[in-house]
C-alpha cells in the first residue's frame, strides 16, 4: 500500500521532507503544502520549496491552491518545466479565509465551478491532475454531487480526508461516507486522516482493500517513526535517532532562517507534534513554547530527551 506525506502547511516543506527522509524510511510519496495562484503569479519561495534540486530525496508532487483556471494553468506550465508531470489540486483547505473565497473546501458545494474549471485547465495543460478533497464544506453529502462530474475526467487520483471543511479536525471522520464515495469514484482513492498507529494503518488497508494508498499527516509528524513501524513491526521508538533528526531538523533552519524568532518559531510548531513522543509530552511542550533564545532551547531540548 503507497504511503504518503500529508502536505502540511508551516511543517512539511522541503527542510522536513528533506530531514525525515535522512532520518526515516517508509513513505513513499510526499505532496507539498498549498501554492497560491494568484493572477498565475507565484511567490519565489513556494517555487524555491518545490524545486528538484532541493527536492532529491521523495518523489514529490506540488500542490496548487486556485479557483482561477488561467493562473493554474501558468503555474502548472511552470511546474511542468520544472519537470513535475503530476500535479495536486486543493480542495480542501477548511480555513475560513480560503473558504470564503470559495477556494480549498470553499469550492465543494459548487460542482459547476469544479466542472468549468477542469474543463478549462484539463484542455490546457500537460501535467496529470489528482485532487486532494473533503467530503464538503457543509455536508458530508456534497461530495455524491462531485463524483459524477470527476469521473467524467482524467484524473490521476483523488485523496479523500472524510470530513467536512466546517468540521475543520474535530469530530470523527466518516468511514460510511468514505466507502461509499470509494465506490463511487472511477478513479483511484487514496485514504487520509488520524492514521496515528500501525493498526489504524491497518484498519483502514483491512475495511478499504480497494484503495489506492493512505496518506498520513499528524500522526507522523507526532511519531516519524510510523512508516517503519507499518512496515515491520519490531521497529520502536528511539531516541537516539530523533535526537539526530531533531538537531538536523533545527541545524537546517538556523542555516536558511533569519534570527532566533523565525528558527525557534519553526521548531515550536514541529514540537506541538514532536513533544507526543514523549510521556511528559504537556510539560516538555510547555517549556519549549516559553522559549526565547537558542541557548534555552537547546538546553530544554537535552532536558527532554535526557528525561
Ligand atoms: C498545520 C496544518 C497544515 C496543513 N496544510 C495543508 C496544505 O497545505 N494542503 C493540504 O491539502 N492539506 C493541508 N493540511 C491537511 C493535511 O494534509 C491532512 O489532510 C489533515 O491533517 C488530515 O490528515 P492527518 O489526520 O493524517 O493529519 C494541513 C493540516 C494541518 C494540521
Amino acid at each position: 500500500m503507497k504511503r504518503y506525506l500529508a502536505p502540511m502547511r508551516g511543517l512539511t516543506e522541503a527542510v522536513y521532507r528533506n530531514a525525515f527522509n535522512r532520518h526515516f524510511k517508509g513513505i513513499d510519496v510526499a505532496v507539498s503544502p498549498f501554492i497560491t495562484t494568484v493572477s498565475g503569479k507565484v511567490s519565489n519561495k513556494h517555487i524555491k520549496d518545490v524545486l528538484p534540486q532541493n527536492n532529491q530525496a521523495l518523489p514529490l508532487i506540488p500542490q496548487l491552491l486556485s479557483k482561477d483556471p488561467q493562473g493554474f494553468i501558468c503555474v502548472a506550465d511552470k511546474l511542468f518545466e520544472l519537470g513535475y508531470e503530476e500535479i495536486n489540486w486543493n480542495l480542501g483547505c477548511p480555513y475560513a479565509m480560503v473558504a470564503n473565497k470559495m477556494r480549498g473546501s470553499g469550492l465543494l458545494p459548487y460542482p459547476d465551478k469544479i466542472e468549468h474549471f477542469l474543463e478549462t485547465v484539463l484542455a490546457k495543460i500537460s501535467n496529470r491532475v489528482s485532487i486532494k478533497m473533503r467530503l464538503g464544506r457543509f455536508h458530508a453529502d456534497e461530495i455524491l454531487s462531485i463524483l459524477p462530474v470527476l469521473n467524467s475526467y482524467p484524473l490521476s487520483e483523488l485523496i479523500i480526508h472524510p470530513r467536512t471543511g466546517v468540521q475543520m479536525y474535530e469530530g470523527t471522520t466518516d468511514l460510511d461516507q468514505f466507502e461509499k464515495c470509494l465506490f463511487l469514484s472511477k478513479h483511484p482513492v487514496v485514504y487520509n486522516g488520524d492514521i496515528r498507529s500501525p493498526s489504524d494503518f491497518t484498519m483502514i488497508c483491512e475495511r478499504f482493500p480497494l484503495i489506492a494508498g493512505i496518506m498520513m499527516g499528524r500522526g507522523l509528524l507526532s511519531n516519524p517513526f510510523l512508516g517503519e513501524m507499518i512496515e515491520r513491526a519490531q521497529v520502536q521508538m528511539d531516541f537516539f535517532r530523533l535526537k539526530d533528526f531533531h538537531d538536523d531538523l533545527y541545524n537546517q533552519y538556523r542555516n536558511i532562517l533569519s534570527g532566533p524568532g523565525h528558527v525557534l518559531g519553526k521548531m515550536k510548531e514541529h514540537w506541538k507534534y514532536l513533544s507526543q513522543c514523549f510521556e511528559n509530552s504537556h510539560h516538555i511542550l510547555k517549556r519549549i513554547q516559553r522559549t526565547m533564545n537558542f541557548n534555552q532551547y537547546e538546553s530544554h531540548v537535552i532536558a527532554a530527551f535526557s528525561s
